[in-house]
């Protein structure tokens, strides 16, 4: 078993971002990193910087275990057993071990590297004894659709119109659902996605769509987890002129991309998609015994929301169930309502009302 060691210092409310951003932007020496820049030199998405990138760095211990992620996100924790989550962009699994550690919850992770899955695997082979609720697969989510068993068509349409279809708590967390091929049975979505500093290594353009897909396969009330790379990191201001590709956008020697949010961006790009906020904030965590590094992050919580109208009944009797019919029969149910000939006066309707101020309250 793996020796585990003590999380860094974690810092979210008592954060001073307005006082970083003074010191940045007035610092002549780091002005490159302001100026504007045309967006178009952003390199089509290629995972093989990253197949490279883990090949590299075989021992899979790169990215350290995120011990303040279920601090950061309860949720994990407080949900339903084997509720189910998917990891987007899993590495080397920094993300799924607290997961798996400390929750009860159904795991599948994604990475568009081979390499990392083997990465991942290795890691949770040699910190968790016995593990049988964890899947992985491997997906470019910028560019490609999460696989069917996931979720299939038919359960992302029934996501857009439905309001309660969770399918969490099965044996084996499966639903079978016949749409799907046969030996690929759809999990019916997940409750949780994370996407922890995977975003930032998306091509700018690509975010949206990505964002989207995650969306698609959250069931309705769902939460996106996401944390990555706030604007004026250190990892940011380290980076030389010349590996800025676009605004708040660089590239590594390697060839791996790194974006830099600001809250606005995170809250446009995840409003764009669909998803209600629930918590957005700037946080950072200080490296333990290193008082002089701080990584200033963003953090967000979003939903998908839940409450739409899946079925209505016309004045006939006939129940629609089609987005468009639904829509048709609301406009024109108000339609009848304002335009109505046959209105009654409120003077005829007051003296038929209840009265919640009684004889005897009026006495007293
Ligand atoms: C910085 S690592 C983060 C890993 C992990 N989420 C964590 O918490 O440490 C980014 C990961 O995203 C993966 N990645 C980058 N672009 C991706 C894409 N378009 N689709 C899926 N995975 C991607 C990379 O291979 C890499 O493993």
């Amino acid at each position: 078993m793996e020796k585990r060691v003590e999380a860094g210092e974690y810092h979210s409310k008592d954060f001073q971002w307005e006082f970083l951003k003074n010191l940045v932007e007035n610092d002549p020496s780091l002005s490159h990193h302001l100026h504007h820049h045309p967006d178009s030199s952003s390199p089509s998405p290629d995972s093989q910087p990253w197949q490279d990138f883990h090949s590299r760095h075989s021992s899979g211990k790169f990215f350290k275990e995120r011990r303040y992620l279920l601090k950061e996100f309860p949720e994990l924790v407080s949900c339903e057993e084997k509720s189910k989550l998917l990891e987007v962009g899993c590495g080397n699994g920094s993300t799924v071990l607290p997961i798996l550690r400390g929750s009860k919850n159904i795991v599948y992770a994604c990475d568009c590297s081979s390499e990392a899955l083997v990465r991942t695997k290795e890691n949770i082979d040699l910190a968790i004894a016995s593990v049988d609720n964890f899947r992985s697969f491997c997906c470019d989510f910028s560019k490609s659709k999460f696989p069917n068993w996931v979720a299939c068509d038919h359960c992302r349409d029934n996501f857009k119109l439905k309001k309660d279809c969770y399918h969490s708590g099965e044996s084996e967390g499966i639903h079978v659902n016949y749409k799907c091929s046969l030996s690929e049975h759809c999990v019916g979505g997940v409750d949780f996605v994370t996407l922890i500093f995977t975003l930032s290594a998306v091509p700018k353009e690509m975010m949206p769509r990505a964002i989207k897909e995650c969306f698609a396969v959250l069931k309705p009330g769902g939460l996106l987890l996401f944390r990555d790379y706030g604007l004026y990191d250190m990892t940011m201001l380290r980076f030389e002129p010349e590996k800025r590709i676009g605004f708040r956008e660089y590239v590594r020697s390697d060839g791996t991309l790194s974006y830099f949010f600001c809250l606005d961006m995170v809250r446009s790009l995840f409003a764009d998609a669909g998803f209600i906020e629930v918590e957005l904030e700037n946080c950072c965590v200080k490296a333990a015994g290193d008082r002089n590094t701080a990584f200033f992050h963003g953090a967000t919580k979003a939903r998908k929301p839940k409450t739409c109208i899946k079925r209505v009944q016309d004045d006939e009797g006939i129940v629609h169930t089609k987005d468009e019919a639904i829509a048709k029969v609301a406009e024109d149910y108000f339609h009848g309502m304002f335009t109505a000939s046959n209105t009654r006066s409120l003077a005829d309707i007051i003296p038929e009302m209840d009265h919640k101020i009684t004889e005897k309250l009026m006495r007293l």
